[in-house]
């Protein structure tokens, strides 16, 4: 079969990031990123990959109908790994509505190019959060009924539901993963993990929100992008895919861990108003994905968290980069007049 082309939308965020790499090095895909460059969209996310002769990166928007038309037809696309999003709850709490325009009505764009197209695959990649909170025992599956309780959550299991009603509706060929919390190189430091290490490795206090005694599932952010492959290429047409590592841990059991890595002292800790409306726990059975495609996680929390650590001391950069705000000219010197890269893209900016 020919070497099949790939749309990744939200490429250059954390975990599209670390999928774009992973697709180029363990995959003989080509890759179009498409990137609307938002506050969470970093190019040096991709510096390792821009070079690449099987890969173009196009920053612009997945609410433009055009620009995703032209770009699944100028590059002959067999599939689409939608990623792009907003994807802070704190921030879908202040200001809801993006979270509508980029997570719906983005899918929805997508969904209506991708059918036009002749597009062959679908991955909408989901959080396990549209199942909303779980008391103290079991786990969400596939079948868990939806019960969003953020903006943010109840974007994605809207768009989760248009997926579904174009697999139902026109037999589109499409399959929805639902993964619990990443962490990893690249993570913008607003969420838990990051923004830990950011402020403890600078001695600040670190804010852990109610009890700090919520629930998270982690999954190491390689572990996932194996899982998304393992279903984009081997999942059922239609199917719907939990992902989770089964590494339970309390927000203060992850602190306290990222504390130790740092050697730093627990007095750091700071309990602070909760966030409204906060999940008390996720938990994922992934014995769908285990079962029927053999995917396994590689990576325990305890090597993920020393990892993760390492990679922010060692990028020290790109941490100061992001905190200074100067990532955000990464596109324009790259590739805007007198840029080092002389690339032509597609167009289309948001
Ligand atoms: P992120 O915020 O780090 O990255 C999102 C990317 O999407 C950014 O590069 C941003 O520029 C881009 N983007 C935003 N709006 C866009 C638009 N209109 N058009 C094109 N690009 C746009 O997010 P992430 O943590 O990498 O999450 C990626 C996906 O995985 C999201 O769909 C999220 O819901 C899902 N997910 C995340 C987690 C997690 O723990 N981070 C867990 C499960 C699922
Ligand atoms: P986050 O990384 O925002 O992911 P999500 O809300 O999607 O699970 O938060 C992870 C957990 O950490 C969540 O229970 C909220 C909590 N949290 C804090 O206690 N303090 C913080 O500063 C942040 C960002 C999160």
């Amino acid at each position: 079969m020919a070497t099949q082309t790939l749309l990744v939308t939200g490429g250059a965020g954390f975990i599209g990031s670390n999928l774009v790499r992973f697709l180029l090095a363990e995959t003989d895909v080509r890759v179009v990123t498409l990137d609307a460059l938002t506050y969470a969209g970093n190019l040096s996310n991709l510096a390792d990959c821009l070079d690449s002769p099987r890969h173009t990166f196009v920053r612009g928007s997945i609410t433009s109908a055009d620009l995703v038309a032209h770009l699944l037809q100028a590059h002959r696309v067999d599939g689409i790994l939608n990623l792009a999003a907003e994807s802070h709850v704190d921030r879908s709490i202040l200001g809801p509505r993006v979270f509508v325009e980029t997570n719906v009505e983005g899918t929805l764009t997508l969904l209506c190019a991708a059918r036009a197209a002749g597009v062959r695959r679908f991955l909408q990649v989901s959080t396990d959060e549209v199942y909303g909170s779980l008391g103290p025992t079991g786990a969400f599956r596939e079948g868990t009924p939806l019960a969003p309780n953020s903006p943010y959550s109840a974007s994605k299991a809207s768009a989760d539901l248009l997926v579904r009603a174009f697999h139902q509706t026109y037999g589109m060929d499409t399959v929805t993963t639902r993964c619990s919390n990443n962490y990893g190189p690249c993570q913008f430091p607003e969420k838990l993990i990051p923004l830990m290490i950011l402020r403890a490795r600078q001695g600040q206090s670190l804010p852990v929100y109610g009890d700090g005694l919520n629930v998270r599932d982690w999954l190491y952010v390689r572990d996932h992008c194996t899982a998304l492959w393992a279903a984009y290429t081997r999942g059922q047409a239609g199917a719907v895919y939990t992902i989770g590592g089964g590494c339970e841990k309390t927000n203060l059991e992850v602190v306290r861990a990222i504390l130790q890595a740092l050697d730093r002292p627990e007095s750091l800790i700071e309990f602070v108003a909760d966030r409204p409306g906060h999940d008390r726990r996720y938990a994922i059975d992934a014995s769908r994905l285990r079962d029927e495609l053999g995917w396994r996680p590689a990576v325990d929390f305890d090597a993920g968290i020393a990892e993760t650590v390492r990679w922010y001391l060692e990028h020290a950069d790109w941490l100061t980069q992001v905190a200074s705000g100067d990532y955000l000219h990464a596109y324009e010197q790259l590739y805007g007049p007198g840029g080092k890269a002389a690339r032509t893209v597609g167009g289309g900016t948001r």
